[in-house]
């Protein structure tokens, strides 16, 4: 098969499209003509190494989240059946969805409604169920509770902007000015254009804050929060910064699951929340794709289409 080959730590030419043999289905596994795969922004970051990306094996294929066509089932397969579109997210630890074949255990597949292409199935597999897990499980985000979600424009806070709007939250966002737009249009009551603005200044007596951006941003993030408030993080914070006592500091596990994109799909199907702005990929242009998303200044998704028209 045709896939994306990393072929050392390093910038986005360690990345060389190329020929990997085919993937077998084992026991539990579904066997998937991949249609379309995203790229996330823990791509670049497994692509540059270091900490607990530093032991893969070479070439390694990336990519979390895919969506395509059941070509083989493993034994003890029986509630997904050859033929079957569906989409998914890897489990913890695996990649492999920048190609045009992969196996997965058929419990993190949910099968794809004909409502979205393969590229939106792709685009919206790990940003929802990262947002579910965020903004439900963890954070417990209640009707009219004030949120602020850092880095609006993104995958991960586009999705969870819809989905705290909808649980009838009021919702703050961050975003550059060329994205206010898009992330009102997503359901943003307020946006900050943290280029010109201070939030901290902005925002105040938050009960929850979505921390999607990190870094020098954290510290922030607790003037804006109430005392008690929940701070859910996803991105992480500067070393040695040490969160304060009386806000809790939550980190959702993000475990993946069926459950979860089905949670999506029902979301979907209420009206609650729609694909992202999507920017389409071959598989051959990996080296553009992941300029873009290091820059970390994209709106929504960027996905490769593995199959013309997916
Ligand atoms: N399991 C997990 O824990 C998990 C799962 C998914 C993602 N993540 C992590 O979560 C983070 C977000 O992921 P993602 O895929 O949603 O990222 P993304 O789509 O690559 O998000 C990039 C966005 O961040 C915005 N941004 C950059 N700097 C900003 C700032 N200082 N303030 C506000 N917005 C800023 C940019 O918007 P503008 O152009 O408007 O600046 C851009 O739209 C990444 O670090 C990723 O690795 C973790």
């Amino acid at each position: 098969m045709k896939a994306v080959l990393l072929t050392g730590h390093g910038g986005p030419d360690m990345l060389r499209y190329g020929d990997a043999p085919d993937p077998v289905a084992g026991d539990g596994d579904v066997l998937v003509d991949v249609f379309a795969a995203s790229i996330n922004a823990a791509d670049y970051k497994v692509r540059l190494g270091g900490g607990r990306y530093g032991n893969l094996k070479f070439p390694h294929i990336l990519g979390r989240d895919f969506s395509g066509v059941v070509r083989a089932v493993g034994a003890g397969v029986n509630d997904v059946a050859v033929g079957d579109e569906v989409f998914g997210v890897t489990d913890q630890g695996i990649e492999g969805c920048y190609a045009e074949k992969l196996a997965i255990k058929a419990r993190l597949v949910a099968k794809k409604p004909p409502r979205l292409s393969h590229v939106e199935a792709a685009a919206l597999g790990l940003i929802s169920l990262t947002a579910v897990w965020a903004i439900e499980d963890t954070g417990r985000l209640q009707k009219n509770e004030k949120i602020l979600i850092q880095g609006g424009a993104g995958g991960v806070a586009g999705f969870a902007i819809q989905l705290a709007k909808h649980l009838g939250a009021t919702v703050i966002t961050t975003a550059s000015a060329s994205n206010h737009d898009y992330v009102r249009r997503l359901g943003a009551d307020q946006v900050i254009d943290y280029n010109k603005q201070d939030f901290t200044t902005e925002v105040s007596g938050c009960d929850v804050v979505f921390d999607t951006v990190g870094g020098a941003v954290r510290a922030g993030c607790y003037k804006v929060l109430r005392p008690g408030g929940r701070l859910i993080w996803i991105a992480p914070a500067p070393e040695g910064f040490e969160p304060p006592s009386d806000q809790q500091t939550l980190r959702p596990a993000v475990n993946r699951d069926r459950a979860h994109l089905e949670r999506m799909l029902t979301l979907l199907q209420a009206g609650a929340v729609s694909p992202p702005t999507i920017t389409r990929y071959k598989l051959a242009e990996a080296v553009a794709a992941h300029r873009i998303s290091e820059a970390r200044h994209l709106q929504g998704k960027l996905v490769f289409e593995v199959r013309p028209g997916a």
